[in-house]
């Protein structure tokens, strides 16, 4: 088994991150931040910051640093700071300060006065459902409200009134940040006209790409490097406030220039999942059999209609066969900070709402909710006609509930002392999709290959993947592959998000490794090669002759004159889409302790089964499911972003946005059933990057219910909610 990579690099602290690059000459940036929630910007005095020791300029709206929004088909636009004075948050980036010292620029942020016109600000979902909105088109473009009804169904009202049980219930998340253990940050150097920015992304070409637009200029002038990335989770893949200030100011200012945002910052002037409410109202037939399914959902979302969580088009879309289904998607636009994706966007805060109602119908009939799920789990996506391609999920649950001793259970919990012990279980599922990807093999005279793609390794294990996949398609031992990634001049690797990098990347390899031998053996078998007008063959990375002699591909081209051979190779979604339908499938297991007297909540036991097609590294991928599990631990009981009257955040730090500590999270099982899934791509491996939140937070709340019999529908849930 191959480990990770980056593994040692990164503990050692020999990778080097963004902000870790320091050089002669450099000016630090600090960004200024609003303070009202809702207004406009009428003055700011910057008199006493600009006469502040070691300040050598000060941006605001009215002296701006001049950016033009970037706009991505898949990103859509990406908010750039100071082009107007219009605040619509609290903790808006408003200014920029640039100083000798970072300290320097800190203290002169500090001096900047602003004076605003304040408006009133609506900052609560629940005010705002009155006057919510329709939400945008779902990613695939199917509209915000649709329903799929049996013949002779008039409405969902109709058929949920011909269902023998009813569940209805409506449900609340949260809003959250990603807060990656790397703020965001960048350095900026501009040679001969030419920007160079080290600055954590999800995507390389997208963030040079993006800083292009929105510096205009053409794209081959900008250079982004950023082969170690400390956690992006979706909030890396929009490029960041400090990458586009500094890069324009070091333009302005013919000097490099590095900006970090503080932690606190971070949780304002980057972007949030927003909160949502979701009603589920789910129709059954005694024996379990979902004839209706039904999922409103209200999410916030900022004043200028950015990011909406789209839960109804997630999980309830996919999960299920009913025969009559509908959902809805509103929006309700907020003077909160920036929405945006964050792992599972949709399905994680979804699958609360639905494995929670799927739970409770699960109660209402008496039934095991393994054996509920069993009975409607889709063989396609309900109202489409397309397949799954590959679908393991009743495995899934038979390898956990084996595993986890769910025929144990007694439904209604156990006592063991003074705790009450509960189980919980959920679907997990998250949809397998592929981006356009290129990747260069380049076969080199010392025996060793290189794997290079622009793609980032926000820790998800892409850096590993290439090596694997590169070994494999090469058919050499990985030691002999040198696999790159974080560079936009290599070629375009897109985007590490959707939960694709390892099918897109891997796919392009798979393209690029018979190009590669391809151009070898054309080297070989030239009149001055070393087969010259021989056939051969390739393997164990070696043309073999017919007569039996070989030779390695290092000694191939060192006999050709040549010190390497490259081939590019690109991948995208194709004819496979019109086939089936793709996703990844788990099932999440649970164990809470509830204390009798304190109701302080415990996760005692946690699994997670998960059919995700091939798995290509094993370590990677149980770090990528293990994180997610956590994080779904995180969603139930400790996470939340609480926004107060003044639209002010009321925990942007670490201290008090609570995320679990080692002490909070037993040993995280997973297991994986392996089925590779060569119908979606070559490779056989679907997603598995944010599958493992999905469901999670939902099987602690129904592993709470059955210790408690109290049904908590808010996330993260409290000691409170158990009084
Ligand atoms: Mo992920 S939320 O697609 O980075």
């Amino acid at each position: 088994m191959t480990g990770r990579l980056d593994a040692a690099p990164k503990v050692t602290g020999a990778a080097g991150y963004g902000s870790d690059r320091t050089l002669p000459g450099m000016l630090y940036g600090h960004v200024v931040l609003s303070t009202v929630a809702h207004g406009e910007i009428t003055a700011m005095d910057v008199a006493a910051a600009r006469a502040s020791s070691g300040v050598v300029a000060v941006y605001t709206p009215f002296e701006p640093l001049e950016l033009t929004t970037p706009q991505h088909p898949l990103l859509g636009g990406t908010w750039v700071p100071l082009q107007d004075t219009d605040v619509a948050y609290h903790g808006q980036p408003i200014g920029f300060v640039v100083a000798e010292t970072y300290e320097q620029a800190r203290d002169a942020a500090m001096l900047v006065g602003v004076g605003y016109r304040t408006r009133p600000a609506s900052t609560s979902l629940d005010d705002g459902l009155a006057a919510a909105e329709d939400g945008p088109p779902a990613m695939d473009g199917s509209p915000p409200s649709l329903a799929v009804l049996a013949p002779g169904v008039e409405s969902i009202d109709d058929a949920l009134a011909d269902s023998a049980v009813v569940v209805d219930a409506t449900y609340r998340t949260t809003m959250q940040n990603h807060a990656a253990m790397e703020p965001h940050s960048a350095v900026a150097i501009w040679e001969s006209g030419r920007l160079t920015v080290h600055s954590g992304t999800q995507g390389a070409d997208l963030q040079a790409d993006s800083l292009a637009q929105a510096l205009g200029l053409d794209p081959s002038m900008v250079h982004a490097v950023n082969p170690y990335v400390g956690g992006a989770f979706g909030g890396k893949g929009q490029t960041a406030v400090p990458t586009f200030l500094a890069a324009a100011a070091a333009r302005e200012l013919g000097r490099p220039v590095k900006a970090a945002l503080t932690r606190e910052q971070v949780f304002t002037a980057t972007a949030n999942r927003p909160s949502t409410v979701q009603r589920l109202r789910l129709g059954a037939e005694k024996d379990g059999t979902l004839v209706a399914v039904q999922h409103e959902s209200w999410s916030a979302t900022t004043i200028d209609r950015g990011f909406v969580e789209p839960t109804s088009h997630g999980t309830s879309r996919q999960l299920y066969a009913t025969r009559n289904l509908a959902i809805s998607q509103k929006m309700v636009p907020l003077n909160i900070p920036r929405t945006t994706f964050m792992r599972a966007p949709g399905e994680a805060p979804g699958s609360f709402a639905l494995e929670s109602a799927i739970d409770e119908l699960a109660v209402a009939l008496g039934m095991d909710p393994i054996e509920l799920r069993r009975r409607n789990s889709s063989v396609a996506p309900p109202g489409r006609d397309l397949q799954w391609s590959s679908k393991h999920l009743d495995e899934c649950f038979t390898v956990g509930a084996a595993r986890f001793g769910w025929s144990a259970r007694t439904p209604g919990g156990r006592v063991d002392g003074d705790w009450l012990v509960g189980l919980g279980t959920a679907t997990a599922m998250f949809p397998a999709l592929r981006f356009p990807a290129s990747v260069r093999i380049t076969l080199r005279d010392d025996d060793t290959a290189e794997i290079a793609t622009s793609g980032a390794d926000p820790g998800t294990g892409l850096l590993t993947v290439l090596a694997v996949l590169g070994a494999e398609s090469l058919d050499v031992a990985p030691d002999r592959v040198v696999p790159r990634l974080g560079d936009s001049a290599l070629p375009a690797g897109g985007m590490s998000g959707g939960s694709t990098a390892t099918a897109s990347a891997g796919s392009a390899i798979m393209v690029a490794a018979p190009l590669v031998i391809d151009e070898l053996v054309a080297l070989a078998t030239a009149p001055d090669g070393p087969f010259a007008g021989r056939e051969v063959s390739y393997a164990d990375g070696r043309l073999l002759a017919a007569d039996g002699r070989s030779l390695t591909f290092g000694e191939v081209l060192r006999a050709a004159g040549r010190t390497s051979v490259a081939a590019i190779g690109s991948s995208a979604a194709g004819e496979e889409m019109t086939k089936h339908s793709f996703s990844s499938f788990g099932a999440q297991f649970c164990e809470v302790r509830v204390h009798r007297w304190t109701r302080e909540i415990r996760v005692s036991r946690m699994l997670g089964v998960f059919d995700a097609g091939r798995i290509v590294n094993e370590q990677a991928s149980r770090s990528q499911i293990i994180g997610g599990m956590i994080w779904g631990v995180s969603a139930a009981l400790h996470e939340g972003l609480e926004i107060d009257a003044d639209g002010r955040l009321a925990n942007a730090d670490l201290a008090s946005y609570l995320i679990p500590v080692n002490a909070d999270i037993p040993e995280v099982d997973v297991e994986f059933v392996r089925r590779p899934d060569t119908l979606h791509n070559p490779v056989g491996a679907r997603g598995i990057g944010e599958i493992g939140i999905v469901g999670m937070a939902a099987a602690v709340a129904n592993a709470v219910h059955d210790a408690t019999g109290i049904r908590v529908r808010h996330l993260p849930i409290g000691i409170e909610d158990l009084l």
